[in-house]
């Protein structure tokens, strides 16, 4: 019996313990030197796998589209280029890669994760025609899973290191909630339940297998009418300022027919 509870327990923690699955997709840099902090905060993104978002931009005549996936590629096609976030420009129906999944970077804070996808197609003739860059800020939202996805600026007036930003608002980027129970309101939980458990389990004895009728259905009654006399002689004991006999004798003088019965009950009480 204790064996298998054991075994059952066991297998409950493994399971737990037991990696998610990985967001594969999504190649961090540094092959076998790869940072386990950005390995575990890509766990945290599984939940949006695959998910594919879009935002539209006016600027000026022209109309933008821009298309990202969360470690997936956008053109799943076979002539992929590991594209995580896209750019098409409506009327002509250019497409230029702003960044790829194989060169991802992801950082973290309390209530945030920055997603950077490099490697986007080179710039014409602006920032020293480096390779595009997109940058993706996911807020801590609790109320959904992904939504709100948005061009905030494009960087493109620096010498170097410009990039797209974007934003996104997401649960996986909030915090693991904390329990609100600390150590010992759970003991104060467990014991009141063992209480509770004590008093229905006893009754429940006591009512069908003993067949106990009343105030006897209470688990151990005697014992606890004992215990209850015994606290009352110590409460007395310590609590009561004159000795007990003189109110006896003061009723005795008062009520002849009643004298007998506290001196009977006393003795009960207190046997000394
Ligand atoms: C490729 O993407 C399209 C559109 O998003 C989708 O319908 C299709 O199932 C995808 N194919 C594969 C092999 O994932
Ligand atoms: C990512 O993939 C593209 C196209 O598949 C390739 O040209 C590029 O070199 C790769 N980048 C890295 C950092 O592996
Ligand atoms: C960043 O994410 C990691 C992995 O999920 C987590 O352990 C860490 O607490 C986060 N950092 C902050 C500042 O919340």
């Amino acid at each position: 019996m204790y064996a298998r509870l054991w075994c059952v327990c066991l297998a409950a923690v493994s399971a737990m313990a037991a990696e998610p699955p990985i967001v594969n997709d999504c190649i961090l840099i540094g092959g076998e030197q790869k940072s386990a902090s950005e390995q575990s905060l890509l766990q945290r993104l599984a939940p949006l796998k695959h998910k594919r978002f879009e935002a539209t931009v006016q600027e000026g005549t022209d109309s933008y589209t821009y298309t990202f996936e969360v470690c997936g590629r956008v053109d799943n096609s076979s002539k992929s280029s590991n594209e995580g976030l896209v750019q098409n420009e409506t009327a002509s129906a250019k497409t230029t890669v702003i960044g790829r999944i194989n060169d991802t970077h992801i950082i973290n804070g309390t209530d945030w994760i920055l997603l950077v996808y490099k490697s986007g197609d080179k710039y014409d003739s602006h920032c020293d025609k480096e390779s595009r860059k997109a940058m993706i800020m996911i807020s801590c939202n609790k109320n959904t899973l992904a939504d709100g996805f948005m061009i905030i600026s494009e960087e493109r007036q620096k010498s170097n290191d410009c990039f797209y930003l974007f934003e996104m608002d997401s649960s996986v980027a909030c915090p693991a909630e904390e329990s609100h129970l600390s150590v010992g309101s759970i003991l104060l939980i467990v014991f009141a339940v063992l209480i509770a458990l004590y008093i229905i389990g006893g009754f429940l004895y006591q009512r069908f297998v003993v067949g106990a009728k009343g105030m006897e259905q209470f688990p151990n009654f005697t014992f606890w009418q004992e215990f209850g006399n015994l606290v009352a002689d110590g409460c007395d004991f310590v609590c009561r300022s004159q000795p007990r006999s003189s109110e006896t004798a003061y009723r005795g003088v008062g009520d002849d027919q009643l004298g007998e019965e506290p001196e009977e009950r006393d003795d009960h009480l207190l046997p000394m």
